[in-house]
Protein backbone atom coordinates (compact mmCIF):
# COMPACT_ATOMS: atom_id res chain seq x y z
CA UNK A 1 0.00 0.00 0.00
CA UNK A 2 1.43 3.48 -0.76
CA UNK A 3 1.09 6.60 1.52
CA UNK A 4 0.91 10.12 0.16
CA UNK A 5 0.13 13.06 1.96
CA UNK A 6 -2.75 15.72 1.02
CA UNK A 7 -3.94 18.88 3.04
CA UNK A 8 -7.23 19.46 3.99
CA UNK A 9 -9.13 22.22 5.57
CA UNK A 10 -10.93 21.36 8.84
CA UNK A 11 -13.52 23.96 8.46
CA UNK A 12 -15.48 23.10 4.99
CA UNK A 13 -13.33 20.04 4.07
CA UNK A 14 -11.35 20.66 0.62
CA UNK A 15 -8.23 18.87 -0.44
CA UNK A 16 -5.41 20.09 -1.85
CA UNK A 17 -2.24 19.10 -2.15
CA UNK A 18 -0.26 21.54 -1.34
CA UNK A 19 -0.28 23.68 2.14
CA UNK A 20 -1.45 27.05 2.18
CA UNK A 21 -2.09 29.75 4.96
CA UNK A 22 -5.53 29.90 4.24
CA UNK A 23 -7.82 28.08 2.49
CA UNK A 24 -8.19 27.91 -1.51
CA UNK A 25 -12.34 26.81 -0.55
CA UNK A 26 -13.62 28.79 2.51
CA UNK A 27 -11.07 31.37 2.82
CA UNK A 28 -10.36 30.80 6.52
CA UNK A 29 -6.58 30.65 7.80
CA UNK A 30 -4.83 28.37 9.12
CA UNK A 31 -7.52 25.31 8.84
CA UNK A 32 -5.32 23.00 6.71
CA UNK A 33 -4.04 19.99 7.90
CA UNK A 34 -1.43 17.23 6.99
CA UNK A 35 -3.13 14.16 6.08
CA UNK A 36 -2.06 10.64 4.93
CA UNK A 37 -4.14 8.81 2.77
CA UNK A 38 -3.54 5.56 1.26
CA UNK A 39 -3.55 4.70 -2.53
CA UNK A 40 -2.60 1.85 -4.25
CA UNK A 41 -4.24 -1.66 -5.09
CA UNK A 42 -4.79 -3.26 -2.16
CA UNK A 43 -7.23 -0.62 -0.30
CA UNK A 44 -8.44 1.14 -3.05
CA UNK A 45 -8.91 5.24 -2.47
CA UNK A 46 -12.40 4.54 0.27
CA UNK A 47 -13.73 7.93 -0.42
CA UNK A 48 -13.89 7.72 -3.96
CA UNK A 49 -16.76 4.63 -4.40
CA UNK A 50 -19.81 5.61 -4.93
CA UNK A 51 -22.11 5.66 -1.16
CA UNK A 52 -24.81 3.94 -2.90
CA UNK A 53 -24.74 0.52 -1.85
CA UNK A 54 -25.32 -0.93 -5.68
CA UNK A 55 -25.09 0.61 -9.02
CA UNK A 56 -28.63 0.83 -10.24
CA UNK A 57 -28.75 0.97 -13.47
CA UNK A 58 -31.53 2.62 -15.29
CA UNK A 59 -35.13 3.66 -15.11
CA UNK A 60 -37.69 4.84 -16.34
CA UNK A 61 -39.12 6.87 -14.07
CA UNK A 62 -42.40 5.80 -13.63
CA UNK A 63 -40.92 2.58 -12.96
CA UNK A 64 -38.51 3.13 -10.33
CA UNK A 65 -39.65 2.99 -6.73
CA UNK A 66 -42.42 1.40 -5.35
CA UNK A 67 -44.09 0.54 -2.57
CA UNK A 68 -44.38 3.74 0.15
CA UNK A 69 -41.20 3.76 2.54
CA UNK A 70 -41.49 1.91 5.48
CA UNK A 71 -41.53 4.11 8.94
CA UNK A 72 -39.82 2.79 12.44
CA UNK A 73 -41.65 5.20 14.35
CA UNK A 74 -38.95 5.86 17.09
CA UNK A 75 -41.88 5.80 19.88
CA UNK A 76 -40.71 9.33 20.93
CA UNK A 77 -43.65 11.71 19.47
CA UNK A 78 -41.51 14.64 19.13
CA UNK A 79 -39.06 13.12 17.43
CA UNK A 80 -41.08 11.24 15.03
CA UNK A 81 -42.55 14.51 14.19
CA UNK A 82 -39.64 15.97 12.73
CA UNK A 83 -39.04 13.05 11.12
CA UNK A 84 -42.12 12.49 9.07
CA UNK A 85 -43.45 9.37 11.36
CA UNK A 86 -40.43 7.37 12.25
CA UNK A 87 -36.99 6.22 10.59
CA UNK A 88 -36.63 4.63 6.95
CA UNK A 89 -34.47 1.10 7.22
CA UNK A 90 -31.13 2.72 5.37
CA UNK A 91 -31.63 6.05 6.66
CA UNK A 92 -28.67 7.70 7.97
CA UNK A 93 -28.87 10.47 10.54
CA UNK A 94 -26.73 13.16 12.09
CA UNK A 95 -27.75 14.05 15.31
CA UNK A 96 -25.63 17.08 16.09
CA UNK A 97 -24.98 19.65 19.06
CA UNK A 98 -22.97 20.97 21.70
CA UNK A 99 -21.71 18.89 24.50
CA UNK A 100 -23.93 18.22 27.08
CA UNK A 101 -27.22 19.34 25.97
CA UNK A 102 -28.40 15.29 25.62
CA UNK A 103 -27.61 13.87 22.59
CA UNK A 104 -26.29 10.56 24.26
CA UNK A 105 -29.08 10.71 26.39
CA UNK A 106 -32.30 11.16 23.85
CA UNK A 107 -30.61 8.88 21.11
CA UNK A 108 -30.71 6.42 24.64
CA UNK A 109 -34.25 6.96 25.21
CA UNK A 110 -35.11 6.51 21.08
CA UNK A 111 -33.13 3.18 21.05
CA UNK A 112 -34.59 2.10 24.09
CA UNK A 113 -37.82 1.89 21.90
CA UNK A 114 -36.53 1.18 18.87
CA UNK A 115 -35.36 -2.19 20.54
CA UNK A 116 -37.67 -4.44 19.00
CA UNK A 117 -35.50 -4.39 16.35
CA UNK A 118 -31.46 -5.58 16.80
CA UNK A 119 -30.25 -2.09 18.48
CA UNK A 120 -26.28 -1.55 18.50
CA UNK A 121 -25.40 1.55 20.78
CA UNK A 122 -21.72 2.35 20.07
CA UNK A 123 -20.09 4.68 22.88
CA UNK A 124 -16.96 6.27 21.96
CA UNK A 125 -17.05 8.48 24.85
CA UNK A 126 -18.29 6.22 27.82
CA UNK A 127 -17.33 3.18 29.10
CA UNK A 128 -19.41 -0.11 29.40
CA UNK A 129 -20.86 0.75 32.94
CA UNK A 130 -21.19 4.56 32.43
CA UNK A 131 -23.57 4.30 29.70
CA UNK A 132 -25.43 1.17 31.70
CA UNK A 133 -25.51 3.67 34.60
CA UNK A 134 -26.98 6.50 33.04
CA UNK A 135 -29.93 3.63 31.11
CA UNK A 136 -30.92 2.50 34.45
CA UNK A 137 -31.19 6.27 36.36
CA UNK A 138 -33.19 7.25 33.24
CA UNK A 139 -35.11 3.98 33.75
CA UNK A 140 -34.29 1.98 30.75
CA UNK A 141 -32.41 -0.61 32.84
CA UNK A 142 -34.13 -3.36 31.53
CA UNK A 143 -34.08 -2.54 27.15
CA UNK A 144 -32.54 -5.09 24.97
CA UNK A 145 -29.63 -2.41 23.52
CA UNK A 146 -26.67 -3.89 22.39
CA UNK A 147 -23.93 -2.04 23.94
CA UNK A 148 -20.23 -1.72 22.79
CA UNK A 149 -17.46 0.78 23.73
CA UNK A 150 -15.36 0.91 20.67
CA UNK A 151 -13.49 3.75 18.70
CA UNK A 152 -11.41 1.68 16.23
CA UNK A 153 -13.52 1.50 12.78
CA UNK A 154 -12.26 -1.95 11.76
CA UNK A 155 -13.57 -3.22 14.90
CA UNK A 156 -17.12 -1.48 14.89
CA UNK A 157 -17.36 -2.72 11.26
CA UNK A 158 -16.61 -6.34 12.44
CA UNK A 159 -19.32 -6.17 15.42
CA UNK A 160 -21.70 -4.73 12.53
CA UNK A 161 -21.08 -7.73 10.57
CA UNK A 162 -21.36 -10.24 13.49
CA UNK A 163 -24.02 -8.79 14.82
CA UNK A 164 -26.06 -7.62 12.20
CA UNK A 165 -28.13 -4.75 13.57
CA UNK A 166 -31.11 -3.30 12.17
CA UNK A 167 -30.28 0.10 13.93
CA UNK A 168 -26.84 1.60 15.33
CA UNK A 169 -26.02 4.72 17.20
CA UNK A 170 -22.60 5.88 17.16
CA UNK A 171 -21.71 8.34 19.60
CA UNK A 172 -20.04 10.07 18.99
CA UNK A 173 -18.56 9.97 15.51
CA UNK A 174 -15.68 12.35 16.55
CA UNK A 175 -14.22 10.06 18.74
CA UNK A 176 -13.92 6.85 15.97
CA UNK A 177 -10.75 7.00 13.75
CA UNK A 178 -8.59 4.44 11.51
CA UNK A 179 -5.77 3.63 12.27
CA UNK A 180 -4.18 3.66 8.95
CA UNK A 181 -5.11 7.26 8.67
CA UNK A 182 -2.76 9.91 10.49
CA UNK A 183 -4.92 12.54 12.02
CA UNK A 184 -6.75 11.42 15.08
CA UNK A 185 -10.00 11.12 15.92
CA UNK A 186 -11.94 14.11 15.45
CA UNK A 187 -10.09 15.38 12.29
CA UNK A 188 -11.89 16.37 9.40
CA UNK A 189 -10.22 13.32 7.56
CA UNK A 190 -10.72 10.44 10.03
CA UNK A 191 -14.49 11.89 10.46
CA UNK A 192 -15.09 11.58 6.73
CA UNK A 193 -13.66 8.51 6.28
CA UNK A 194 -15.71 6.79 9.34
CA UNK A 195 -18.70 8.17 8.43
CA UNK A 196 -18.66 7.47 5.08
CA UNK A 197 -17.73 3.55 5.93
CA UNK A 198 -19.89 3.09 8.43
CA UNK A 199 -22.82 4.55 6.41
CA UNK A 200 -21.67 1.85 3.31
CA UNK A 201 -21.92 -0.95 5.65
CA UNK A 202 -25.29 0.58 7.17
CA UNK A 203 -27.09 1.47 3.85
CA UNK A 204 -26.19 -2.26 2.12
CA UNK A 205 -27.85 -4.14 5.21
CA UNK A 206 -30.76 -1.78 5.53
CA UNK A 207 -29.14 -0.65 8.96
CA UNK A 208 -30.53 3.25 10.08
CA UNK A 209 -27.62 5.07 11.39
CA UNK A 210 -27.43 7.74 13.95
CA UNK A 211 -24.62 9.40 13.88
CA UNK A 212 -23.89 12.28 17.04
CA UNK A 213 -21.49 14.76 16.44
CA UNK A 214 -20.48 17.62 18.44
CA UNK A 215 -20.76 20.79 17.11
CA UNK A 216 -17.56 23.20 17.28
CA UNK A 217 -17.03 26.62 19.05
CA UNK A 218 -18.19 28.24 15.66
CA UNK A 219 -21.15 26.17 15.72
CA UNK A 220 -20.25 23.63 13.33
CA UNK A 221 -20.05 20.13 13.20
CA UNK A 222 -16.45 19.10 12.32
CA UNK A 223 -16.10 18.27 8.77
CA UNK A 224 -19.68 19.77 8.23
CA UNK A 225 -19.76 19.87 5.02
CA UNK A 226 -18.63 16.58 4.31
CA UNK A 227 -20.86 15.09 7.07
CA UNK A 228 -24.03 17.19 5.80
CA UNK A 229 -24.14 15.65 2.52
CA UNK A 230 -23.47 12.20 2.92
CA UNK A 231 -26.14 11.88 5.12
CA UNK A 232 -29.82 11.86 4.62
CA UNK A 233 -31.16 13.86 7.60
CA UNK A 234 -29.31 16.55 9.79
CA UNK A 235 -31.06 17.21 13.58
CA UNK A 236 -29.55 19.66 15.13
CA UNK A 237 -30.18 20.02 18.97
CA UNK A 238 -30.06 23.04 20.31
CA UNK A 239 -31.28 24.83 24.12
CA UNK A 240 -33.02 27.90 24.22
CA UNK A 241 -32.86 30.79 26.96
CA UNK A 242 -34.54 28.40 29.47
CA UNK A 243 -32.24 26.35 30.57
CA UNK A 244 -34.22 23.08 30.15
CA UNK A 245 -35.57 23.72 27.26
CA UNK A 246 -34.05 21.80 24.28
CA UNK A 247 -35.05 21.95 20.50
CA UNK A 248 -34.43 20.05 18.13
CA UNK A 249 -34.56 21.04 14.33
CA UNK A 250 -34.38 19.02 11.28
CA UNK A 251 -31.79 21.12 8.77
CA UNK A 252 -31.93 18.77 6.20
CA UNK A 253 -34.61 15.76 5.41
CA UNK A 254 -34.67 13.72 2.49
CA UNK A 255 -37.25 11.70 4.28
CA UNK A 256 -39.64 14.01 5.87
CA UNK A 257 -40.18 17.82 6.60
CA UNK A 258 -37.61 20.83 7.74
CA UNK A 259 -40.10 23.06 9.20
CA UNK A 260 -40.92 20.83 12.18
CA UNK A 261 -39.54 21.60 15.69
CA UNK A 262 -39.05 19.10 18.23
CA UNK A 263 -39.26 20.30 22.46
CA UNK A 264 -38.04 18.51 25.12
CA UNK A 265 -37.25 19.49 28.38
CA UNK A 266 -34.24 17.99 30.67
CA UNK A 267 -35.42 16.49 33.58
CA UNK A 268 -33.63 14.20 36.23
CA UNK A 269 -35.22 11.07 34.08
CA UNK A 270 -34.09 12.19 30.75
CA UNK A 271 -35.50 13.84 28.53
CA UNK A 272 -39.63 14.82 29.15
CA UNK A 273 -41.23 15.47 25.89
CA UNK A 274 -42.91 18.92 25.52
CA UNK A 275 -46.41 18.46 24.20
CA UNK A 276 -48.09 21.37 25.43
CA UNK A 277 -46.01 24.05 23.66
CA UNK A 278 -48.09 26.73 22.95
CA UNK A 279 -47.90 28.44 25.98
CA UNK A 280 -44.09 27.66 26.51
CA UNK A 281 -43.27 30.88 25.34
CA UNK A 282 -46.11 33.09 27.14
CA UNK A 283 -44.51 35.06 30.46
CA UNK A 284 -47.14 35.38 33.05
CA UNK A 285 -50.39 36.07 31.95
CA UNK A 286 -51.78 37.41 34.81
CA UNK A 287 -49.72 41.17 35.22
CA UNK A 288 -50.26 41.56 31.27
CA UNK A 289 -51.30 45.18 30.67
CA UNK A 290 -48.23 46.58 30.30
CA UNK A 291 -47.07 48.94 27.82
CA UNK A 292 -44.78 47.79 25.09
CA UNK A 293 -46.38 43.69 25.21
CA UNK A 294 -48.36 41.98 22.04
CA UNK A 295 -48.96 38.60 21.47
CA UNK A 296 -48.75 36.54 18.50
CA UNK A 297 -49.30 33.21 17.14
CA UNK A 298 -46.65 31.94 15.31
CA UNK A 299 -46.36 28.61 12.98
CA UNK A 300 -43.03 26.25 13.85
CA UNK A 301 -44.02 23.70 11.50
CA UNK A 302 -47.23 22.84 11.58
CA UNK A 303 -47.74 24.04 15.36
CA UNK A 304 -48.94 27.32 16.26
CA UNK A 305 -47.06 28.90 19.32
CA UNK A 306 -48.58 31.94 21.33
CA UNK A 307 -45.23 34.21 21.51
CA UNK A 308 -44.97 37.34 23.47
CA UNK A 309 -43.36 40.34 21.41
CA UNK A 310 -41.78 42.95 24.44
CA UNK A 311 -40.62 46.27 22.99
CA UNK A 312 -39.05 48.97 25.28
CA UNK A 313 -38.72 52.60 23.26
CA UNK A 314 -37.09 55.57 25.48
CA UNK A 315 -35.23 58.27 24.21
CA UNK A 316 -31.95 58.05 23.37
CA UNK A 317 -28.50 59.64 24.69
CA UNK A 318 -26.47 58.29 22.03
CA UNK A 319 -25.93 60.35 18.54
CA UNK A 320 -26.88 57.53 16.39
CA UNK A 321 -30.64 55.79 18.12
CA UNK A 322 -30.01 52.06 18.89
CA UNK A 323 -32.28 49.39 17.57
CA UNK A 324 -31.93 46.10 18.92
CA UNK A 325 -33.67 42.80 18.60
CA UNK A 326 -33.55 39.23 20.33
CA UNK A 327 -35.70 36.49 18.97
CA UNK A 328 -36.00 38.15 15.39
CA UNK A 329 -34.07 39.44 12.45
CA UNK A 330 -32.52 43.36 13.46
CA UNK A 331 -33.62 44.06 10.06
CA UNK A 332 -36.87 43.24 9.86
CA UNK A 333 -37.29 46.02 12.85
CA UNK A 334 -35.47 48.47 10.89
CA UNK A 335 -38.04 47.71 8.31
CA UNK A 336 -40.82 48.08 10.56
CA UNK A 337 -39.81 50.95 12.38
CA UNK A 338 -39.50 52.63 8.53
CA UNK A 339 -43.27 51.88 8.40
CA UNK A 340 -44.07 52.99 11.04
CA UNK A 341 -42.65 56.41 11.00
CA UNK A 342 -44.15 56.72 7.19
CA UNK A 343 -47.39 55.83 8.02
CA UNK A 344 -48.03 56.51 11.18
CA UNK A 345 -46.09 60.07 10.82
CA UNK A 346 -44.21 59.28 13.93
CA UNK A 347 -40.68 59.95 14.50
CA UNK A 348 -38.12 57.64 15.88
CA UNK A 349 -34.54 59.00 15.55
CA UNK A 350 -34.69 60.76 19.10
CA UNK A 351 -35.38 57.44 20.60
CA UNK A 352 -34.01 53.66 21.06
CA UNK A 353 -36.20 50.59 20.25
CA UNK A 354 -35.58 47.41 21.72
CA UNK A 355 -37.38 44.39 20.40
CA UNK A 356 -37.68 41.18 22.41
CA UNK A 357 -39.18 37.51 21.76
CA UNK A 358 -39.83 36.22 25.01
CA UNK A 359 -38.38 32.55 25.88
CA UNK A 360 -36.27 32.65 23.57
CA UNK A 361 -36.97 31.41 20.25
CA UNK A 362 -36.10 32.50 17.19
CA UNK A 363 -38.67 33.67 14.61
CA UNK A 364 -38.46 34.04 10.94
CA UNK A 365 -42.31 34.30 10.71
CA UNK A 366 -43.66 37.64 9.36
CA UNK A 367 -46.66 36.99 10.87
CA UNK A 368 -45.20 38.04 13.92
CA UNK A 369 -44.95 41.71 12.36
CA UNK A 370 -48.40 43.17 13.54
CA UNK A 371 -47.67 42.68 16.99
CA UNK A 372 -44.08 44.16 16.75
CA UNK A 373 -45.20 46.91 15.80
CA UNK A 374 -48.12 47.41 17.90
CA UNK A 375 -45.86 46.73 21.01
CA UNK A 376 -43.48 49.69 19.44
CA UNK A 377 -46.06 52.08 19.49
CA UNK A 378 -47.73 50.71 22.98
CA UNK A 379 -44.36 51.37 24.42
CA UNK A 380 -43.69 54.60 22.63
CA UNK A 381 -46.99 55.89 23.70
CA UNK A 382 -46.65 54.11 26.94
CA UNK A 383 -50.03 53.14 26.75
CA UNK A 384 -51.32 48.71 26.81
CA UNK A 385 -52.45 46.78 24.31
CA UNK A 386 -55.59 44.48 25.51
CA UNK A 387 -54.08 41.78 27.23
CA UNK A 388 -56.52 39.04 26.25
CA UNK A 389 -56.03 39.90 22.37
CA UNK A 390 -53.87 38.73 19.57
CA UNK A 391 -52.17 40.56 16.93
CA UNK A 392 -51.28 38.38 13.69
CA UNK A 393 -50.39 39.92 10.29
CA UNK A 394 -47.03 40.61 8.04
CA UNK A 395 -46.56 44.32 7.73
CA UNK A 396 -46.12 45.49 3.78
CA UNK A 397 -43.76 48.58 3.12
CA UNK A 398 -47.05 50.21 2.03
CA UNK A 399 -48.09 50.00 5.68
CA UNK A 400 -51.20 47.44 4.50
CA UNK A 401 -51.51 44.30 6.99
CA UNK A 402 -51.47 41.02 4.91
CA UNK A 403 -52.61 37.82 5.01
CA UNK A 404 -50.29 34.62 7.15
CA UNK A 405 -50.27 30.93 6.84
CA UNK A 406 -53.17 28.45 8.79
CA UNK A 407 -54.70 31.84 9.68
CA UNK A 408 -57.70 29.29 11.31
CA UNK A 409 -54.79 26.94 13.57
CA UNK A 410 -53.78 29.99 14.65
CA UNK A 411 -57.09 31.31 15.98
CA UNK A 412 -58.17 28.16 17.24
CA UNK A 413 -54.97 27.97 19.39
CA UNK A 414 -55.20 31.53 20.48
CA UNK A 415 -59.04 30.84 21.20
CA UNK A 416 -57.41 27.69 23.29
CA UNK A 417 -55.37 28.72 25.67
CA UNK A 418 -57.69 31.37 26.72
CA UNK A 419 -57.67 35.10 24.38
CA UNK A 420 -61.12 36.37 23.55
CA UNK A 421 -59.86 38.87 20.34
CA UNK A 422 -57.64 38.99 17.44
CA UNK A 423 -56.56 41.74 15.16
CA UNK A 424 -55.81 40.58 11.60
CA UNK A 425 -55.26 41.83 8.13
CA UNK A 426 -58.41 42.89 6.03
CA UNK A 427 -57.91 39.80 3.85
CA UNK A 428 -57.28 37.73 6.25
CA UNK A 429 -60.77 38.75 7.99
CA UNK A 430 -62.16 37.92 4.54
CA UNK A 431 -60.87 34.79 4.09
CA UNK A 432 -62.01 33.86 7.48
CA UNK A 433 -65.85 34.62 6.85
CA UNK A 434 -65.67 33.31 2.97
CA UNK A 435 -64.60 29.90 4.49
CA UNK A 436 -66.99 30.14 7.88
CA UNK A 437 -65.34 31.03 11.16
CA UNK A 438 -65.18 27.96 13.79
CA UNK A 439 -63.67 30.15 16.30
CA UNK A 440 -66.26 32.36 18.60
CA UNK A 441 -62.40 34.71 18.96
CA UNK A 442 -63.93 38.71 18.22
CA UNK A 443 -62.41 39.23 15.53
CA UNK A 444 -61.18 42.88 14.75
CA UNK A 445 -59.61 43.63 10.97
CA UNK A 446 -57.66 46.23 10.05
CA UNK A 447 -56.32 47.29 6.40
CA UNK A 448 -53.10 48.83 7.41
CA UNK A 449 -50.97 49.91 10.20
CA UNK A 450 -52.94 53.52 11.19
CA UNK A 451 -56.10 51.25 11.49
CA UNK A 452 -54.34 48.60 13.65
CA UNK A 453 -53.74 51.23 15.79
CA UNK A 454 -56.41 52.46 16.10
CA UNK A 455 -58.12 49.62 16.55
CA UNK A 456 -55.79 48.30 19.20
CA UNK A 457 -55.04 51.71 21.17
CA UNK A 458 -57.46 54.16 19.96
CA UNK A 459 -56.97 57.41 18.58
CA UNK A 460 -54.74 59.15 21.34
CA UNK A 461 -52.03 61.24 19.70
CA UNK A 462 -48.12 59.83 19.17
CA UNK A 463 -45.63 61.47 21.55
CA UNK A 464 -42.84 60.80 19.09
P1 LIG B 1 -25.82 13.98 27.50
O1 LIG B 1 -26.91 13.18 26.89
O2 LIG B 1 -24.66 13.26 28.02
O3 LIG B 1 -25.31 15.10 26.49
P2 LIG B 1 -24.42 14.97 25.18
O4 LIG B 1 -24.43 13.55 24.77
O5 LIG B 1 -25.12 15.87 24.19
O6 LIG B 1 -23.08 15.48 25.51
O7 LIG B 1 -26.51 14.85 28.63
C1 LIG B 1 -25.72 15.53 29.48
C2 LIG B 1 -26.41 16.42 30.44
O8 LIG B 1 -27.74 16.09 30.73
C3 LIG B 1 -25.64 16.36 31.69
O9 LIG B 1 -25.26 17.68 32.01
C4 LIG B 1 -26.55 15.77 32.69
C5 LIG B 1 -27.90 16.00 32.13
N1 LIG B 1 -28.83 14.92 32.43
C6 LIG B 1 -29.93 15.17 33.23
O10 LIG B 1 -30.14 16.29 33.69
N2 LIG B 1 -30.82 14.17 33.47
C7 LIG B 1 -30.64 12.91 33.00
O11 LIG B 1 -31.48 12.03 33.24
C8 LIG B 1 -29.49 12.67 32.18
C9 LIG B 1 -29.25 11.30 31.62
C10 LIG B 1 -28.62 13.70 31.91
MG1 LIG C 1 -22.80 12.25 24.84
Amino acid sequence: MKLKSVYRCQQCGLETPKWAGQCPGCEAWNTLAEEVIAVGKSKPARASRPLAAAPSGVKKLSEAGGAALERIPTGIGELDRLLGGGVVPGQVLLLAGPPGIGKSTLMLQAAARLAGRKVLYVSGEESLSQVADRARRIGLGECGIILASETELDRILEILESERPGVVVLDSVQTVYRSELSGGPGTVGQVRECASELLRAAKSRDAVLFLLGHVTKEGSVAGPKVLEHIVDTVLQFDSEERQQLRILRAEKNRFGPTSEIGLFEMTEKGLREVVDASTLFLEDRQGAAVPGRAVSVTLEGSRPILVEVQALVTSTRYPLPRRTSTGMDVNRLFVLIAALEKHLRLRFDAYDVYVNIAGGLRLKDPAIDLAVCLAVVSSARDAALPPDRVFIGEVGLLGEIGRAGLMRNRLREAERVGFRSALIGERAAADLTKAGADSSLHILRAANIPEAVEAALGQEKNPC
